[in-house]
């Protein structure tokens, strides 16, 4: 009825954010996992068991399109999914393609072979679980050649912001820069490969100084969900209603949210 959108916490509403704005009549069903967040220190198959549960729950709800706002999600559990568990005439669509396509400069759909492209030192910062997988590196592959990845397991970020205590989710992302500029001194982009970061991109931004170009999902996912919605209109769903689900406490969850969007969000029991 609605497009779905999951994260395992409060991350994906920066997705949410952008596509609403980006498509300011559309109907969304968002759905947190915030009982079981963080993702991003399990391992793949809990990933998978976790995201399958919560996006049935939105097929249940009437959505016909998922957006698995997670990167941890996409990372470890996607492709299975897509392969072995969404039932046909739903969809299930990841956040790490757009981003991607968007590092290379290719649109949706160009399959020609891996090419040189401008930027050649990339820095991903990510969640433990999403650094594991190497699925950003393996997606980059198949579209650029030449392309240098050095990827920071930023742990802890996504605990501090769930946990609202932004103080020490500053100092975590400056030391998780810090680490990897150690390692890379002078990256022309860095990728914010987990959606809970967008939160803390001016941090990001700041510690890596301003000849970094700073790649963040929420409106490049929101450009993409527009143009899939424009080649695919029966996946726009005729729901006229967007709700906010949560599997933690929807009080304390909505708390959080009002404090990151900056505007009341009405998170009800999923
Ligand atoms: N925001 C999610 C991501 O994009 C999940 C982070 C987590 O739960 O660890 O990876």
């Amino acid at each position: 009825m609605a497009i779905g959108i999951f994260d395992s916490g409060l991350g994906g509403l920066t997705v949410y954010d952008a596509a609403q704005r980006r498509l300011p009549d559309q109907a969304f069903v968002y759905l947190g996992d915030n009982k079981n967040a963080p993702y991003g220190v399990r391992d793949a198959d809990d990933v998978y068991e976790k995201t399958t549960r919560c996006v049935g729950r939105l097929f249940d709800e009437g959505c016909d399109l998922v957006i698995l706002a997670c990167n941890t999600a996409s990372a470890a559990a996607l492709r299975r999914m897509q392969e072995s568990w969404v039932p046909r005439k739903k969809r299930v669509l990841g956040v790490f393609v757009p981003l991607i396509e968007a590092l290379t400069e290719r649109r949706w759909g160009d399959n020609s072979p891996p090419r040189e492209v401008a930027v050649k030192n990339v820095a991903l910062f990510a969640t433990p679980a999403t650094v594991a997988s190497r699925a950003f590196q393996r997606e980059l592959a198949f579209r650029a050649i030449g392309v240098d990845v050095e990827a920071q397991p930023c742990g802890g970020v996504v605990d501090a912001i769930e946990m609202g205590d932004m103080i020490l989710a500053e100092a975590l992302v400056r030391s998780h820069v810090e680490a990897l500029l150690r390692r890379m001194p002078s990256p022309e982009a860095a990728v914010l490969g987990c959606t809970h970061y967008p939160l803390m991109e001016d941090v990001f931004q700041d510690a890596l100084g301003p000849g970094v170009r700073v790649y963040s999902q929420p409106t490049i996912v929101a450009e993409s969900l527009a143009d899939y919605l424009q080649r695919h209109p029966d996946m726009i769903g005729s729901g006229t209603e967007t709700r906010f689900l949560t599997t933690g406490d929807p009080r304390s969850v909505a708390s959080k949210a009002a404090l990151f969007l900056r505007r009341k969000i009405p998170f009800e029991a999923a």
